[in-house]
């Protein structure tokens, strides 16, 4: 049933999908250390629909909250290992690997333990990219993998960080939204200069957007002003099935595919196909030219 769903993506899905690209998978980081702001679910959309288009797709949850595996209904018992072990070094990338009720899309799931990793990883040799090392050889086997990190910029952030080739950043409309995100930018800036250098800024995603209040509309546009075509044409809009979805362990658009959350994240997926298919990286030098003062100024 969920696969027939999928396959109704066609009117509107991703015109320029092919899973064969690129030779390479692209690694992708779900960041914001603000809480709640839409990460979780734009991972787990936004994976679906590039799933939904003939990628293979993988979702890393790098949170101990484990929402994303939640949202991809990954029962408890089913999370025996995970990210956890990943990063621990104590198993190997394929026998973390669990299927979803989405084809073509498999998680490694968040374990309890991953609390505790944070504390574990301290007296550990490069802690900062164990994450990386293990998810190596990842590319060769998905087209995407997207990590989805935790409210907070620790050492599982930081291994999100480095192990990723771009930064997708969900950015909630709402009083000092750019405040939060010039701290995120410097922290991407450091992250860049002393351990990934490659590191890009695969876009700024506005999320829960509300077109009755006009503050998301003033966010919008000084979001937009500072950081020009890197933010995503497309908004996803406040939408109560968008937040009835996990409880039901699905992504929305395979719990109701019309409704205008999931069509966002469909458009949302056309648009990182796009970009990647014209070569239209955002490349982080360019980002490093804003001075975090500026934005906060703005305020
Ligand atoms: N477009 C939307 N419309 C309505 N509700 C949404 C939308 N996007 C997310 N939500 C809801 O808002 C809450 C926070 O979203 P989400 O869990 O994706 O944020 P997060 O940034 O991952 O949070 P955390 O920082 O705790 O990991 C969830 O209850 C989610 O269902
Ligand atoms: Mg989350």
């Amino acid at each position: 049933m969920e696969e027939e769903k999928l396959d109704t993506l066609s009117p509107t899905q991703p015109s320029s999908a092919p899973a064969s690209q690129s030779a390479e998978g692209r690694i992708i980081v779900i960041a914001n250390q603000k809480g709640g702001v839409g990460k979780t679910t734009t991972a787990i959309n936004l994976a679906t629909a590039l799933a939904a288009v003939d990628n293979k797709v993988l979702v890393v949850d790098l949170d101990p909250q484990g929402n994303a595996s939640t949202g991809l209904g990954i029962e408890t018992a089913r999370r025996t290992t995970g990210t956890y072990d990943l990063l621990l070094g104590a198993i190997e990338l394929e026998r973390a690997l669990i299927e979803t009720c989405v084809p073509g899309l498999e998680i490694i799931p968040s374990t309890i333990d991953l609390s505790a990793a944070e504390l574990e990883l301290v007296d550990l040799a490069n802690r900062e990219s164990r994450l990386g090392a293990a998810l190596n050889c990842a590319k060769k086997s998905f087209n995407y993998v997207l990590i989805d990190s935790p409210p907070a910029l620790g050492i599982l952030t930081l291994n999100g960080l480095v192990a990723a080739d771009s930064v997708l950043v969900p950015l909630q409309c709402e009083f000092l939204a750019l405040e939060g995100l010039s701290q995120l930018v410097r922290t991407i800036d450091r992250v860049s200069d002393r351990f990934n250098p490659g590191l890009q800024l695969e876009g700024i995603v506005l999320t829960m957007y509300d077109v009755r209040n006009k503050l998301s509309s003033l966010v919008e546009e000084d979001v937009r002003g500072f950081f020009g075509d890197t933010v995503y044409e497309t908004v996803i809009p406040r939408n109560v099935r968008v937040s009835e979805a996990p409880s039901h362990g699905k992504p929305v658009l395979l719990y109701d595919l019309a409704c205008v959350g999931a069509q966002a994240y469909v458009e949302l997926a056309s648009e990182v196909l796009r970009r990647r298919l014209h070569k239209k990286d955002f490349d982080y030098t360019t980002l490093a030219g804003i001075n975090p003062m500026e934005i906060r100024e703005k305020q």
